[in-house]
């Protein structure tokens, strides 16, 4: 069984997809770059990735997505005026994302799929284990999930992936997994995966959410993995097939997220996430749930 316990140091951002689900916001400006409160989606992504440990992140993008270099680049313009006019908390805000992590960029060239974009990241990460982060995938930041996702890795070897336990009726909007329990009430031994799967059909009601921790046997994988659906590469096919195989990169096992998470590429869960963590923020919260509160009991009371 060719399997890697490597120390996991690398992360890999898929940033590349079209966002069509926020037309028009995502005509010219990549939905990751939209704004939860004051901080693009993907500044929480990348944010993550540090807290767990991978200070080295390499982000996958395409056409239109220039912007997200240039927020983790500095801006020496905007910089100097605050620094003239002695204002130094902006100046600080400006210059967090620069300093967080080494940022490289590949571009995936045309959005064949998230299968596809992972494949870019082959000559970066080598023969290494490494985390994919998902751009549009907004886990909160009190909620550990990778950091356990990295432990379960170095405990098992191969690969891991995050589930969520979703209602019946919407398993057909994601990856579900059919699983066996282990000895960790969070952990799964995955056996088989599907893509968007009908309830009818669906092996569990475990969604696959945007956070895995891949052996590198993936990228042969992912090579030989024809077009699934959407006529998109799916991760979710090369994952299937290492599942079934562990001879291939060893096991893959799933952790159980219990924590908060939003699809910031959704539009009524891109909502959620700005009230929840606009209520929680000391300097924001206080007014915002006052007003909240007033204009939900007005809501109610028109209703
Ligand atoms: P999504 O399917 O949510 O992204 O992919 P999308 O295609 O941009 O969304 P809609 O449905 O058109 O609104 C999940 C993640 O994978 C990336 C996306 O950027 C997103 O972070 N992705 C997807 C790529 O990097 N390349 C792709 O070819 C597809």
């Amino acid at each position: 069984m060719t399997t890697s316990r490597a120390r996991i140091s690398k992360a890999v951002i898929p940033a590349a997809g079209l966002g069509t689900r926020f037309l028009p916001a995502t005509k010219a400006t990549p939905k990751e770059m939209l704004p939860v409160v004051d901080k693009p989606a993907i500044q929480y992504v990348v944010e993550e990735a540090v807290n767990a440990g991978l200070s080295d992140v390499l982000m996958i993008t395409g056409r239109n997505k220039r912007s997200l270099e240039d927020h983790f680049d500095r801006n020496y313009e905007l910089e100097q005026i605050l620094h003239a006019k002695g204002d130094d908390d902006r100046l600080r805000k400006a210059q967090e994302s620069t300093d967080l992590a080494t940022m490289h960029y590949v571009r995936q060239g045309d959005p064949k799929g998230l299968g596809h974009a992972v494949l870019c990241a082959a000559p970066h990460v080598g023969d290494q284990p490494f985390a994919v982060l998902l751009g549009d995938d907004l886990i909160d930041p009190r909620d550990a999930l990778l950091t356990r996702m990295t432990d379960v890795q170095q405990e098992h070897g191969g690969s891991v992936i995050a589930l969520m336990e979703v209602d019946p009726s919407s398993i057909h909007l994601y990856g579900c997994a059919a699983a066996a329990p282990t000895g960790d009430d969070d952990v799964v031994r995955v056996t088989g995966l599907v893509e968007k799967p009908d309830a009818a059909d669906a092996p569990s009601n475990l969604a696959i959410i945007g956070r895995y921790v891949l052996d590198p046997a993936v990228f042969e994988v992912i090579a030989k993995t024809e077009p699934g659906r959407g006529g998109e590469i799916q991760i979710t096919d090369a994952l299937q097939t290492m599942a079934t195989d562990p001879s291939i990169g060893g096991p893959v096992h799933g952790v159980v997220f219990r924590g908060r998470r939003y699809d910031t590429g959704d539009r009524a869960d891109y909502l959620r996430a700005i009230v929840r963590l606009a209520c929680e923020r000391e300097d924001l919260g206080p007014d915002f749930r006052a007003w909240l509160r007033a204009y939900v009991s007005e809501e109610m009371q028109s209703r």
